[in-house]
């Protein structure tokens, strides 16, 4: 984030209190964190005790050797259970679990009954192909509710699955599915996007073909109708398979530490790392903040988070902590803007949904298209607003509040990680009064402090970086394979600090004077946007597997829509690239960072440049890249080996 940016954050003054009539209703009281504060362990196993356990646990956690965690663990419990049968077992089979919308009009509304069986089925599906418990499972569909009966079947046996966002390449499935050595990938022909319908078997054919795997089968959802080519040996269809499939599985205990996903997302590195988390403290933290930060009163709310399962938002509040909750929710197969720009407010309106949790930069692109487009439909049913995966600037906020909450709905704006699992800091509807632009306290049960690099608390109205204090129930057990960089990447920057290691978020915070915590982006080489987190190594690596290019600096730029966006800096090999003009070479490099990994990742520039700035160390000066993407005055190149260089790369840009 750039620092006019965050001088505006942090002069915002308004401030909003709750309406006390929402308070006394409140699903959150303010005794919470008092509850917390006195015995957080307590705190926490009251909450896990929400769920039911096949063996309940006596052990809360043991964090004796760090920062390995062990939460519940001596317990058991099946994550499908709590999600399904326990609701249809209290007498609640009839209620909607999924509004399902796809993008051509197409809908279903699924009952907890319904969709506890077609997972019991799904589980037998599953359980014929040899899936069962430890076993790694690829899932690469659309928003269908296939998505979700696919991961509640892989979590009913105790396996592991891993979800590969539908928008992401062949290659990185290949790469993903090699990675965690899956052995059945679940897929669709193709999804609705935009009114057209996009290949997924075929990137999944692609993967394959190119994979040193151990994959049996594919799964195939008939949704797209497109033609697919059939491996008779491998390949099966979804509805085939589900029409033989016995309704009858019972839900056998799982100890809380047994894995439920892996879920890759991008670091520092060029190579993206596998999250894994487990059960019992999963689903508990999950569930609790799903109840506490929405005010979630399952018998008459309707909810709608509008992720794709292929993110973290998509697992904890999509899937595991509305469906624990019993919640009735909303799924949206499409594009916000198909086959009109305003296709949400129309679904808002269809299903009168009360909760909505949705991204800043799904908000500020539609404050670009004006207010007239929401304000065409009747959004009276919204009671409660949230947002996450970025800083939300207080215009945003403020926006969102007034225009789709009509001036009166509390907004949480919700920080956390596919790391932490579930929300850490957030405002407490009916609790908290808010500040537009702050994610402002850690929940009850969740302690965060913002040091300085040397591990000391930076103090009232001072920033440095944040770092979780106490092992919290959904945070990440590791990288799925490589212990160390667990170890490394989260635990050793604050490794001394009395009651065990902190964990480093990678997020750079304010903290305001009345200790409030305003999050300002990253401090590493990871970048944010739309919401979605990009490695700027893993894309220089992209870049640099092309035939014509020597070097590349990536940066993450700000963008007035996107939050940050992709800006490259690339030196071509003069003899590849000799036919080339710039244009070109710009171009067929955007295309193949899409191609390579996803389209979320294709840069919004590629500058060609004959140099790239440097330390006298070597190191890329990224800083200054951004200071000339972001069209700004260039800061200290004193440590420079050739401050000429940078007027060369403006000339360039321009
Ligand atoms: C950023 C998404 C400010 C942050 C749930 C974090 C936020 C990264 C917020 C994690 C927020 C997420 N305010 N920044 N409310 N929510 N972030 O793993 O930089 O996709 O480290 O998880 O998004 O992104 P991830």
């Amino acid at each position: 984030m750039s620092t006019t940016s965050i001088d505006s954050l942090l002069h915002e003054i308004r401030r909003f209190a709750p309406d006390p009539a929402f308070s006394a209703a409140a699903v959150a009281q303010p005794e919470l964190y008092d509850r917390a504060r006195a015995d957080r362990l307590g705190f926490w196993a009251e909450q896990a005790r929400a769920l039911d356990w096949t063996t309940p646990f006596t052990e809360t956690l043991d964090w004796s050797n760090p920062p390995v965690a062990r939460w519940f663990g001596d317990g058991a419990l099946n994550v499908a259970y709590n999600c399904l049968d326990r609701h249809v077992e209290a007498g609640n089979g009839d209620r909607v679990a999924i509004h399902w919308e796809g993008e051509p009009g197409d809908s279903r509304s699924i009952t907890y009954a319904e969709l506890t069986r077609e997972v019991k089925k799904a589980a037998n599906v599953l359980a014929g192909l040899g899936v069962g418990q430890g076993d790694r499972v690829a899932i690469y569909l659309p928003l269908i509710p296939e998505a979700v009966i696919a991961m509640l079947a892989v979590a009913r046996l105790g396996a592991i699955h891993s979800v590969i966002f539908g928008g992401f390449s062949a290659e990185s499935i290949r790469a993903r599915v090699e990675d965690a050595d899956a052995k059945l990938v679940i897929t669709a022909d193709g999804g609705w996007r935009k009114g057209k319908v996009f290949p997924l078997k075929h990137a999944v054919d692609t993967a394959l073909a190119a994979a040193e795997t151990s994959v049996e089968h594919v799964l195939v959802v008939r949704r797209g109708e497109n033609d697919v080519e059939w491996d008779d040996a491998r390949d099966l269809w979804w509805h085939e398979q589900m029409a033989s499939a016995s309704e009858e599985h019972e839900a056998q205990g799982f100890e809380a530490e047994n894995p439920l996903f892996i879920l890759y997302t991008s670091g520092t590195t060029g190579k993206p790392k596998g999250i894994l988390h487990t059960s019992g403290g999963y689903l508990t933290q999950a569930a609790y903040t799903h109840r506490a930060v929405f005010d979630l009163k399952p018998e008459t709310d309707v909810y709608w988070c509008t992720a794709d399962v292929g993110w973290i938002t998509g697992h904890s509040y999509v899937v595991y902590g509305p469906l624990a909750n019993g919640a009735t929710q909303v799924l949206y197969e499409g594009t916000p803007e198909t086959p009109h720009p305003g296709r949400w407010w129309e679904i808002i309106e269809k299903y009168k949904v009360s909760i909505f949790y949705t991204a800043p930069t799904a908000i500020r692109s539609f404050m670009k298209a004006g207010r007239e487009i929401p304000l065409a439909h009747d959004l009276s049913s919204l009671r409660l607003l949230g947002s996450v995966g970025e800083p939300i600037n207080p215009e945003a906020w403020v926006w969102y509040r007034e225009i789709i909450g009509g001036g009166t709905t509390p907004i949480v704006d919700t920080w956390w990680q596919t790391e932490t699992g579930a929300i850490m800091i957030s405002a407490l509807p009916g609790v908290t009064t808010t500040k537009p632009g702050s994610a402002q306290v850690p929940i009850p049960g969740i302690s965060v402090d913002v040091l300085d690099e040397d591990g000391s608390h930076v103090g009232l109205d001072s920033g440095g970086l944040l770092v979780v204090t106490e092992p919290w129930p959904s945070m990440l057990r590791g990288i799925w394979g490589d212990p160390e960089r667990f170890a490394e990447t989260y635990w050793s920057k604050f490794a001394d600090a009395p009651n065990g290691p902190l964990y480093f978020a990678g997020d750079g915070a304010h903290l305001d004077v009345d200790g409030d915590v305003w999050l300002l982006g990253r401090v590493d080489d990871v970048m944010n946007v739309s919401g979605h987190r990009l490695s700027t190594m893993e894309i220089e690596s992209a870049l640099v597997s092309h035939p014509i290019v020597a070097e590349a600096a990536v940066v993450g730029a700000s963008d007035e829509t996107t939050g940050q966006a992709v800006v490259a800096y690339v030196i071509l090999r003069s003899k590849k690239a000799k036919s080339v003009t710039a244009a070109e070479a710009s171009q067929m490099l955007r295309a193949h960072v899409a191609e390579q990994i996803g389209a979320i990742a294709r840069p919004r520039e590629v500058f060609i440049v004959t140099e790239l700035p440097k330390t006298r160390s070597g190191k890329i000066m990224r800083r200054l890249l951004r200071d000339i993407a972001e069209g700004r005055e260039i800061g200290d190149t004193t440590t420079l080996t050739d401050t000429t260089v940078v007027t060369v790369i403006r000339e360039t840009s321009r």
